[in-house]
């Protein structure tokens, strides 16, 4: 077979059989599945070997870059040594020195992992056991969960029901009861009457949470679910002193904070934990995707011993389980991966150049289409509107011929992956592997600069 029978092929097989996620799969029809073949730190290379910078970590996932033997090393041995036992009864050690570590690493009293394979699992798990450690501590009434306005938490049905994006739930309704909104912190985007002052804004998003548990009934309200910096509708971070007050009202009714930290955690904001960026003290975090940079999958939680304490004792047990849950492979992958993180100071890396990061992106400030840079660490987002000083939008089809009918075709052409993303208003979303730098950013800026004129030409 001729390496062009061997593409064709592929493509054929790519379109016949293989369902893409979130994909509007007609949209390959007349063009080909992009197959990425290969990754050497923060660039892939596709099935023709052209190169693209990641400038996503494929989905918030690869902190230290591809191609990283001694991780792959790592997985193989463990593979041969004991590839598979479950953590339901048994213990392996690779699962113990990673829990071990994950609770030297988290804030505060944080000190027992719960592993699963998925950031959805992840927030599901600590969602079952919120209501169930409410149900031994006697306060059976407590189910609800309020999260916010466009957070992505996952799309496994309970997960689902914690997402406050309306767009990918209706069609799976009815979802598990229980999941109430609340607006998130898009200051750029903030009421009229709170325009201009951060902190007033943060008070105002966070007594909003107080007016949800009150309404709903504090007796009722079991969780409240945020991420450090929200990724779905463009990297929102908290205002100054929200979480603290976030922290206080929790307190107050007796409602657990939960910091789902899918993509905040492992070095996103530089420290291994989005919460000690921002410095709050969760009941519960969540995490997934970084903790291996994508080796192998995991995801898991971290609780402290209070909410353990009821399952500590006599038949009481966490009725709950994932056959791959903590695979061995993945913690060893995990542990060789945090390896990486300390041997090159990655968490140092990102926040000796955060500012520059910050500082090349503010550049495009200098174009129509840019609305708002905002982020923290190497996680950002670019709101695109349509007149700078209203701050208008695009209108559904605007955006549709904007994002998907040429955008993310067009930076995908120039070699940048990034994610244009219209689930709120229109942004474009980075987050690049922990190890970039300066000529990485530099690459960033030019490509965005090059396809966003374009872009604006087209309107
Ligand atoms: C904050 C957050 N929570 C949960 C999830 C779900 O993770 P997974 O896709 O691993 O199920 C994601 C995925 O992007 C996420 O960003």
């Amino acid at each position: 077979m001729t390496s062009t029978d061997a593409h064709e092929a592929a493509q054929e097989a790519a379109k016949r059989n293989l369902w893409l996620h979130f994909t509007r799969m007609s949209a390959y029809e007349d063009s080909d599945v992009p197959v990425i073949v290969r990754g050497s730190g923060p660039y892939v290379f596709d099935q023709h070997g052209k190169k693209y910078l990641d400038g996503l970590s494929g989905l918030f996932v690869s902190q230290v870059g591809h191609g990283r033997t001694e991780i792959a090393e790592a997985g193989a041995r463990q593979a041969s040594e004991l590839a598979y036992f479950p953590l339901w009864s048994y213990a392996h050690p690779k699962a113990i020195e990673l829990a071990a570590r994950l609770a030297d690493l988290a804030p505060g009293d944080l000190n027992r992992v719960f592993f699963t394979t998925s950031g959805s699992e992840a927030v599901e798990s600590a969602w079952k056991l919120a209501k169930q450690y409410f149900k031994l501590t006697g306060e059976p009434t407590r189910y609800k969960v309020i999260s916010r306005e466009l957070a992505y938490h996952g799309t496994s049905m309970g997960a689902l029901a914690v997402t406050g994006l309306a767009a990918i739930k209706h069609d799976f309704e009815p979802l598990a009861p229980g999941g109430v909104r609340v607006p998130n912190t898009n200051f750029y985007r903030a009421p009229d009457f709170l325009a201009g002052d951060e902190e007033q804004f943060g008070e105002w998003a966070a007594d909003e949470i107080e007016r949800a548990i009150l309404r709903e009934g504090p007796e009722s309200v079991a969780a409240v679910y945020l991420e450090p910096v929200q990724n779905s509708g463009g990297c929102f971070p908290p205002p100054p002193g929200y979480f603290q007050r976030v922290r206080d009202i929790c307190d107050r009714y007796g409602v657990l904070m939960v910091s789902d930290e899918v993509i905040c955690a492992f070095g996103r904001l530089g420290y291994y934990f989005g919460s000690e960026r921002y410095d709050y003290q969760p009941d519960i975090i969540t995490f997934a995707k970084g903790v291996t940079s994508g080796y192998a999958p995991l995801g898991g939680m971290m609780v402290s011993d209070r909410l353990m304490e009821p399952f500590t004792a006599g038949t009481a047990t966490f009725l709950h389980g994932i056959t791959f849950a903590g695979h061995p492979v993945s913690c060893a992958v995990a542990l060789a991966n945090l390896d990486i993180f300390e041997k090159e100071d990655l968490l140092e890396n990102v926040r000796a150049n955060e500012a520059a990061f910050r500082a090349t992106l503010e550049k495009l400030y200098d174009l129509p289409i840019v609305g708002d840079v905002r982020g923290a660490g190497y996680f950002y987002g670019i709101e695109m509107v349509k007149d700078k000083v209203t701050r208008e939008t695009f209108s559904d089809d605007e955006s549709e011929r904007l994002l998907r009918g040429f955008l993310s075709q067009a930076l995908f052409d120039a070699g940048l992956v990034c994610r244009a993303d219209d689930r709120g208003d229109p942004v474009i979303q980075l987050s690049p592997p922990l190890i970039c730098g300066q000529e990485h950013f530099d690459e960033i800026e030019r490509i965005l600069r090059e396809v966003l004129t374009e872009a604006w030409n087209r309107l």
